[in-house]
This record gives C-alpha cells, sequence and structure tokens, in this order.
C-alpha cells in the first residue's frame, strides 16, 4: 500500500465531511425541528425522555466495547474518558493544553441546577472522584422525575420501541466494532451529528414545556450535552488524521461506518416521529 499523504487526507477528509453534513439525519430532523417549536405536551415530554433515557444508557454498553476493542492505548483511554465520565467520574481539571485526552472530557454537574456555564469543560476522569449522582443516567432520573418517571420507567430495553433498540443494536455493532476503521467511522458520525444541533432543539422545545407547565423541570443534563459536542467534533478531526496514517486504516471501511451509523441515527429519530404522528392523530380524531 503506497503511503498517504496528507493531501489524500485533505481529500479524504471532504468525502468523509460531505457524506456526514449531508446526511439526511443532519440535514433534515423532522422530529427535532418539530420539537423546538415547544409544542410537545406531557405524554409526548415524557415519551421522548424514555426512549432517549434507553438510548443514553445503553450507549454506556457500546463504548464500554469500544474501550475493549480500540486499536491503541490512546485510543482506549480517550473512550474511557466518556466511559467513566458516563457512570459518574467528575472530570478533574487539568491545565490547558497539557497533552491529557480531552475528548469526552468536561465536568459533570453533581448537583441538579448546576449552571453549566460554571462547571469547566476540559479536564480528565484520571484522579477524578465518583459520585453516583454524577453519573449521566442518574441526572436523567432527575430529569424525569418532575414529569412522574422513576427508576423504573427509564433506561432498560424493555422501555425501548423497535426504532430506538434498532439504534441502541448499531451502536453496539457499528460504534462498537471490532475493526477500528469501521469503529472510527461510526464515531466521527455519531459526534458531528451530535454537534449539529440536535440538542439545541431539544433545550428550546423543553424550555418552552418548562416555562409553560413544569417550572421545576432541570434541563441540566441537555445543556451540558450540548456544550461538550463542540469538543468532541473538533478532536474527531484530530482522530481522523491519527487514524488515517495507520497502516491498517480502511477508507472504505470507514465511510461504511459512518454512513451506516448514521442510518441508525436516523431510525431512532424517525421513530419517535412517526409515534408522534400517530399519537397527534388519536387526539385529532
Ligand atoms: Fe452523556
Amino acid at each position: 500500500m503506497p503511503v498517504r499523504t496528507s493531501g489524500d487526507l485533505a481529500r479524504f477528509r471532504q468525502r468523509v465531511e460531505a457524506l456526514v453534513h449531508r446526511h439526511p439525519v443532519v440535514v433534515d430532523n423532522a422530529y427535532t425541528g418539530w420539537f423546538a417549536s415547544g409544542s410537545a405536551d406531557l405524554d409526548e415530554v415524557r415519551h421522548l425522555t424514555i426512549q432517549f433515557s434507553v438510548f443514553s444508557h445503553l450507549f454506556v454498553e457500546a463504548q464500554l466495547r469500544k474501550v475493549m476493542n480500540a486499536a491503541d492505548i490512546d485510543s482506549y483511554r480517550s473512550g474511557k474518558e466518556i466511559l467513566m465520565n458516563e457512570l459518574g467520574v467528575v472530570f478533574r481539571p487539568t491545565r490547558a493544553g497539557a497533552g491529557v485526552p480531552a475528548r469526552g472530557s468536561g465536568v459533570s454537574p453533581v448537583e441538579d441546577g448546576v449552571d453549566p456555564d460554571i462547571v469547566g469543560t476540559e479536564g480528565t476522569v484520571d484522579g477524578g472522584r465518583f459520585r453516583f449522582t454524577a453519573a449521566h443516567f442518574e441526572w436523567l432520573l432527575r430529569f424525569g422525575a418532575p414529569i412522574g418517571l422513576g427508576f423504573d420507567d427509564m433506561g432498560k430495553r424493555r422501555h425501548g420501541t423497535a426504532s430506538t433498540l434498532f439504534f441502541c443494536d448499531e451502536l453496539l455493532r457499528i460504534y462498537g466494532s471490532e475493526d477500528a476503521s469501521i469503529a472510527e467511522g461510526a464515531s466521527y458520525a455519531v459526534e458531528n451529528w451530535a454537534a449539529a444541533g440536535f440538542w439545541k432543539e431539544l433545550i428550546a422545545g423543553l424550555t418552552a414545556f418548562k416555562e409553560r407547565e413544569c417550572p421545576e423541570l432541570p434541563l441540566g443534563f441537555w445543556i451540558w450535552h450540548d456544550k461538550i459536542e463542540d469538543q468532541h467534533a473538533a478532536h474527531t478531526a484530530d482522530e481522523l488524521a491519527e487514524a488515517f496514517f495507520r497502516p491498517d486504516f480502511d477508507e472504505q471501511k470507514f465511510l461504511a461506518g459512518a454512513a451506516e451509523m448514521l442510518d441508525g441515527v436516523k431510525a431512532f429519530w424517525d421513530g419517535l416521529e412517526a409515534d408522534r404522528l400517530a399519537y397527534e392523530e388519536r387526539h385529532v380524531a
């Protein structure tokens, strides 16, 4: 195999960006577009919360698989930053640019109502402190409480619709793939999808709902995730450059992993959109 050049990387990067930024789930997500309007009622917010909790909880499994299948120690540690943070290890601030893997970094608020503006967004789990309440799932449980959802209502496979479970299983299969090129493509796709604005659309809708009928609803989970995504996406650019020059890197597999993963993401949101349309039809009837 001929040695790859930085020109090859620039060309490949263009192909990847075109694939991700033109994918329907990034360009035109009907559900989040509607949700941003703020017209979701209590049942619709509950349904979103439950399905999101299933994805968010089962994502931990896919992240563990990604860590176990990592191609090298650096990506193993980058993956662990995200995994441990999801589980409740609070990020410890480090000196800026100290060479710490910054991907997935940030400080999880441990209390409800912590202002995401005042918790840092750079750091590492190395030497960080574990707190039960800092686990993202527990954070989502605290969001669910004021809308009547308890531990037993959220985060289990049994709570997922067929389309939600399809997405979760695609995460395990592609994002957690044993083939590093496929997994890296999926990872790039997931991070760039997440940075493309869906958190902001959900926050807009949830803010309207909170003001209208549930003032005690804590939005920290959503706001913090939105803040961290821009960094994640920026780090994937560095990771792509690193992966690209690995001798075993396979461009086609990377592109396929990215495309299939986005199809999985799309299935999740399309499922929510179909449920919404069916719900509204029942209510109009
Ligand atoms: Fe999370």
